[in-house]
């Protein structure tokens, strides 16, 4: 039997008469790396608004560890264990790269002034241990020499990787990436990809990942789910999805073909 860590069941979101998820049901395997494929406009980045609490879908559920978490505000997602990055970089740029990190995480005391007020000496302790989290993160993710650089400074490939770092700053049980290759020259992509499996084995983070390069998402997943236009068509092992008639028919073209 297997163990999902995630289930979703019969998902549902319309943005006006437009349905952009349509009763969409998959599971994710704990400790696996599940890539989510499908043209433009499938429904992917929706699905991962829905699971990280940014939308509330019209129907259907979605179920973490067991526990339904249809209608919970991201802040709670988060604290139950998921995190998330965004297809388009969420990054506060005229903040260094540490402070960027040290913001994702939950447990910031200090951002309430009654806290500042009690609590300056624990506040403190915090800092200090957010930013060792910080500055062990960053290296984890190959951005150690840019720690005090503003993020406006990154270059495209290092906001990603700085993304990466931002969802694994409260050692997350699962990730969900929504194109972390995407305008990453080659050598860094290779990079994030190796990172990516290495906290998949040795942490067992479980990854969700969005990918438009079919072949980088192959290699990266145990397991795919294929969407087209809000449904999802198939899920599998990489060889299976990517040799079915559907997906090749509605996405890859001829050049998969035997
Ligand atoms: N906030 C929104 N308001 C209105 N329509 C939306 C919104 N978000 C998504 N859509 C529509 O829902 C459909 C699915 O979009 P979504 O972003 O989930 O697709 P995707 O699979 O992530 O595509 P891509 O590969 O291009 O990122 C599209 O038709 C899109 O235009
Ligand atoms: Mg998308």
């Amino acid at each position: 039997m297997t163990d999902s860590i995630l289930n979703i069941e019969l998902l549902e979101k319309s943005f006006g008469g437009n349905k952009a998820v349509d009763e969409a049901s998959f599971a994710i395997e704990r400790g696996k790396i599940t890539g989510l494929i499908g043209p433009n406009g499938a429904g992917k980045t929706t699905c991962f608004n829905c699971i990280a609490g940014n939308i509330v879908p019209d129907n259907g559920s979605i179920t973490f560890n067991g526990d339904d978490i249809t209608e919970l505000p991201p802040h709670k997602i988060f604290k139950l264990g998921i995190s998330r990055t965004f297809q388009i970089p969420q990054e506060l740029t005229m903040l260094t790269v540490q402070e960027n990190l040290m913001l994702a995480s939950k447990n910031q005391l200090g951002e309430r002034f009654y806290n500042n007020w009690f609590l300056g000496k624990r506040i403190g302790e915090q800092e200090s241990n957010l930013q060792s989290r910080a500055i062990e993160v960053l290296s984890t993710v190959g951005l150690a020499d840019k720690a005090l650089d503003l993020a406006g400074t990154l270059s495209g490939g290092q906001r990603k990787l700085l993304e990466l770092g931002r969802a694994l700053m409260e050692e997350p049980e699962l990730v969900l990436l929504d194109e972390p290759n995407a305008g990453v020259n080659p050598k860094l992509a290779n990079q994030l990809v190796a990172k990516i499996k290495e906290l998949n084995k040795t942490l067992k983070i479980t990854f969700l990942i969005i990918g438009h390069d079919i072949d980088v998402v192959s290699n990266l997943s145990d397991r795919l789910v294929f969407m087209s236009a809000g449904k999802v068509l198939l899920e599998g092992s990489p060889d299976e999805v990517l040799n079915s008639s559907i997906v090749q028919d509605a996405y890859l073209g001829s050049q998969y073909r035997e």
